[in-house]
């Protein structure tokens, strides 16, 4: 990038998208006439996309770090927004159990399907025998072995969207990294990725469970039913081998692990997407990596940080807990709010400051303990990846409209981001 490029401080940046944005410093406390009700406003997808929401957890980090929300169309449940008891809960599956759902659902949609089945919704022990069924897919090594793989889907990408002038940075590049990549480890056939990422689109844009969407699940099955006849070195192949306490997986929790696969991917898509808007809100960052490219690692962390995409974690209580003067009872929902935890200025100087070299950058991002992110290395590798190729393809890139951010209590960063991008 040259220095008259839009990721300079001097460059054209969009200011639209700044105060729209989920990752925008949070306005003052005063701003807020009384913020104790306000707190109830955390169940309303639209508030997250204000940003608003920031100022929200700095009070209750503050005053109430536990939190009672009274049911509405949400069941009862108890807020934690601080880092220390974020971590706490994220590694004591033991008092905080994850096998009966892992997000808020209304609770006319009763228990989520996957509870007790898939990766993400079952306790130790038998947590720890299914998620050694897919581990190896997504250890240093492995990922270390998709690299290559990864940077010419990203060269491809940007290939495209460079030959087009303009591009939906969310859709055309980092929801095609994040797709391509998961199709490619379950098998799916390079032929199908691209209607692999259309209907995942689809569900994740209209905010429904990859389970919904029924064209999709019937290429699962149909994908298992070729892998049952023919194994492959796929993840498909894996979990339909997997045994878990002694017995084969049945069809319908290999079928459900791989709907928690792909759709953990939108967690991957928005954190690749916010670490984009975060370097066009901030373009003397991006200036500062250009020149110094020892920082990549800093700041991926950094962007993993910032954008939090995940938004919350729920969990329930199995005993009794006293957390801050709280009592919370056995059967109590527990909900950690991530980005919080990652703003907590008790543990990261200046949280609303984006530094990419950021140190020590302990964010909570990708969880921590049991449940921590499976999926981990792989995002840190593709968004390593991207940035690189960013600096090395990319002559200028900038804004093209103002952002839509994505309207949910469950994930967080942008919908859409408009972007025109030019070639070196
Ligand atoms: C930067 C992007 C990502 C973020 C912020 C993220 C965040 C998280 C978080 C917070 C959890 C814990 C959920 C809980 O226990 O309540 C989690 C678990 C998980 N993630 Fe990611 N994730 C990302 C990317 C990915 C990718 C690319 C995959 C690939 C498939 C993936 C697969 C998984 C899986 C399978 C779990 C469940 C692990 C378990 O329960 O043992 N994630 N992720």
């Amino acid at each position: 990038m040259t220095a008259a490029t839009s990721l300079d401080p001097t460059g054209p940046i969009d200011p639209t998208p700044h105060a729209a944005g989920p990752v925008a410093p949070a306005p003052n406390a005063a701003d807020l006439v009384d913020p104790a009700p306000q707190a109830a406003r955390l169940v309303d997808p639209a508030l997250h996309a204000t940003g608003a929401q920031h100022e929200i957890w700095r009070w209750m980090r503050e005053h109430s770090p536990v939190h009672r929300h009274e049911p509405t169309h949400l069941p009862a449940f108890w807020s934690l927004t601080r880092y220390e008891d974020v971590r706490a809960v994220y590694r004591d599956p033991g008092r905080f159990s994850s096998a009966s759902g892992v997000l808020l659902r209304p609770t006319e949609l009763r228990e989520d399907p996957g509870a007790g089945m898939t990766l993400a919704l079952t306790d130790p022990p038998r947590h720890k025998e299914l998620r050694g069924v897919v581990a190896d897919w997504f250890t240093a090594r492995s990922v270390r072995a998709l690299e290559d793989a990864m940077r010419g889907m990203v060269r491809a990408v940007l290939a495209q969207v460079i030959e087009a002038g303009e591009a939906d940075f969310v859709h055309d590049v980092a929801g095609r990294l994040s797709i391509y990549t998961i199709g490619h480890m379950m098998g799916v056939l390079e032929s199908d990725h691209e209607t692999l990422f259309r209907w995942t689109n689809e569900a994740f844009e209209a905010g429904v469970s990859l389970a919904a969407h029924q064209e999709l699940m019937l290429y699962f099955i149909d994908l298992m039913d070729r892998r049952t006849a023919n194994p492959a070195d796929d993840l498909v192949s894996m979990l339909l081998g997997g045994v878990v306490e002694g017995s084969l997986l049945s069809e319908e929790e290999v079928l459900l692990n791989c709907e928690n696969l792909v759709g953990a991917t939108e967690n991957g898509r928005l954190a690749l997407a916010g670490a984009m808007q975060a370097f066009l809100e901030n373009p003397g960052e991006w200036v500062r990596l250009r020149e110094d490219r020892s920082l990549l690692p800093s700041a991926v962390e950094e962007t993993l940080r910032w954008t939090s995409s995940a938004t919350h974690s729920m969990r329930t209580a199995t005993e009794p807990v006293t957390l801050h003067g709280q009592q919370i009872e056995p059967g109590d929902k527990v909900v950690v709010w991530v980005p919080s935890a990652n703003r907590d200025e008790s543990v990261f100087p200046s949280p609303f400051t984006f530094d990419i070299a950021r140190k020590p950058n302990r964010h909570l991002a990708l969880a921590s303990g049991e449940h921590f992110c499976l999926g981990a290395t792989l995002a840190r590798a593709q968004a390593r990846i991207l940035l690189s190729e960013l600096l090395d393809c990319v002559e200028s890139i900038e804004p093209a409209g103002p952002l839509t951010p994505v309207h949910s209590i469950t994930v967080n960063g942008p919908e859409h981001l408009p972007v025109r991008i030019t070639g070196k």
